[in-house]
């Protein structure tokens, strides 16, 4: 087995001869892009339970590896043998959009950029970010009130504009945050676009104004962010410096302040989607997170009351359990290695869904109960193998806004929770998408009763 290449692999063309490795592509061209996009589990279970925990499989003109299963998972996110390039495995679909951020580099590229982020994520910072989220938090649930039915999936989707605006670029809410926004929204979907061409009318054209727009935008601001005492994540990013003591460039913190913003909102969105729908559905944990809410005695927690909410710490945990942000991770072998007792040949896409490990019954009790009990002290199902539960993947690319995400999940969540009630309407079962944000398919219709 090669142990090395001469050649860069990231000017090397897909592997596509994967006859070898059992599996089924699915149609030409698009494969199982479908049935993916409408239901994960269902595809990459028939997958599992047909072919085994590593089958070929196409999608949208990619043949690649499923790989499933706690031990794979482990393998790939470590990567002792530094076989697995995730910067090539997330090239086609982010490397047009967003060129030389974070998810695409690899290895010692990759950690020089990790550093720009020691910072912005540091106690002192995530202090900070509390105080700012909370008041913008407050605005829009006050907005709430008389919205009846409220849907919740564009409420939290607007909500968390605004928070973003205010805490990862530091600007104040109004006309130029929200034209911020918007550039934001286009880069992301022009991420759907299936031309990829930089011309007036295509969704992708839109997508690539939108990045120009906000590069351009937060250039202008870099100076004034390094000069000011903000407490923002462009400011940390602006301040932080190479072990050379040199500043990050302006290239790197634009192309890494844009990735964030992507990274960080979608994934959010979704994740307090899944907490309120099973909430709502399940008012016995809804009032328990409640009594959580209302024993900590003040409208809105600090930084140091985050550890104490561990009701609503396994709501969040267990919604991300079932219905993970990132339903789709991927990687491609930079060599031929041996994955599952196959041997894979080198540029080989993998597809990870973290979803099937979330249900494998060889870890969890009953994969499919909506149980947040799983994750107490008493239970732990999570800590079964290190790798049964990754929804924030794992490894040298592990999620940079791991507690970021469970602290916004926790601020927004106690205030809600303080002020209102809130119900789906009867017999209410959605449609649940997959792709590409994990989320019920009607936005969720929620009633709405103001607590006195
Ligand atoms: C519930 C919310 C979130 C989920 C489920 C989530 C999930 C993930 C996953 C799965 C990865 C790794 C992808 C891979 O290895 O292929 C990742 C990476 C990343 N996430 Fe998150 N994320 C969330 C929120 C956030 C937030 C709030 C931020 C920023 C404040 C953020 C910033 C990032 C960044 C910068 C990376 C790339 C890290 C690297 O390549 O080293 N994420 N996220």
């Amino acid at each position: 087995m090669s142990t090395a290449t001469s050649l860069d692999y990231t000017q090397q063309p897909d592997n596509k001869d994967l006859d070898h490795i059992p599996g089924e592509y699915g149609l030409p061209w698009v494969g199982k892009a479908i049935p993916i996009m409408k239901d994960v589990y269902a595809t990459v279970d028939d997958h599992y339970k047909r072919f085994g925990p590593v089958s070929r499989i196409r999608m949208g003109g990619q043949n690649g590896l499923l790989v499933v299963g706690g031990d794979l998972y482990q393998q790939v996110y470590l990567d002792r043998d530094k076989n697995f390039s995730t910067k090539m495995g997330y090239a086609k679909q982010l490397g047009g959009m967003y060129p030389d951020t974070i998810l695409l580099q690899d290895f010692d590229e990759h950690k020089i950029q990790r550093r720009m982020f020691q910072g912005a994520f540091k106690n002192d910072a995530m202090r900070g970010y509390v105080d700012m989220m909370n008041p913008v938090m407050k605005h829009h649930l006050d907005q709430w009130e008389h919205i009846e039915p409220l849907v919740f999936f564009p409420s939290i989707k607007k909500t968390l504009l605004d928070v973003g605006a205010t805490i990862f670029v530091g600007m104040e809410i109004g006309a130029e945050a929200d034209k911020m926004s918007q550039a934001f929204l286009d880069s992301s979907e022009g991420l759907l676009g299936l031309i990829r061409m930089d011309m007036p009318g295509l969704k992708w054209h839109k997508g690539k104004e939108g990045v120009r727009y906000l590069r351009q935008l937060f250039k202008e601001m870099i100076p004034v962010r390094r000069a000011g005492d903000g407490k923002d994540t462009f400011s940390f990013l602006c301040k932080e410096k190479h072990e050379n003591g040199e500043y990050f460039s302006d290239e790197e913190i634009l192309n890494q302040l844009t990735f964030l913003l992507f990274a960080a909102h979608d994934t959010t969105t979704s994740a307090l989607c899944h907490m309120v729908y099973y909430s709502a559905q399940h008012p016995e944990w809804q009032q328990k997170m409640r009594e959580e809410s209302l024993a900590l005695g003040k409208p809105m927690m600090t930084y140091d009351d985050l550890d104490s909410m561990k009701i609503t710490d396994m709501v969040f945990h267990e919604s991300l359990r079932l219905y993970p942000s990132v339903p789709l991770m991927t990687r491609r072998t930079i060599r031929e290695c041996e994955l599952g007792g196959y041997r894979v040949p080198a540029n080989t896409i993998l597809f990870l869904p973290p979803t099937y490990n979330h249900h494998m019954p060889e870890y969890w009790t009953n994969p499919d109960k909506f149980d947040p009990e799983r994750f107490s002290p008493a239970r732990n199902e999570h800590k079964n193998h290190s790798f049964c539960y990754v929804p924030f993947g794992g490894g040298a690319h592990k999620c940079i806004g791991m507690h970021f995400a469970n602290m916004l999940a926790k601020c927004f969540m106690h205030q809600f929770l303080l002020k209102y009630e809130y119900n789906t309407p009867p017999n209410y079962h959605p449609e649940m998408l997959s792709m590409p944000l994990p989320r019920p398919a009607d936005g969720i219709p929620l009633k709405l009763k103001k607590r006195g």
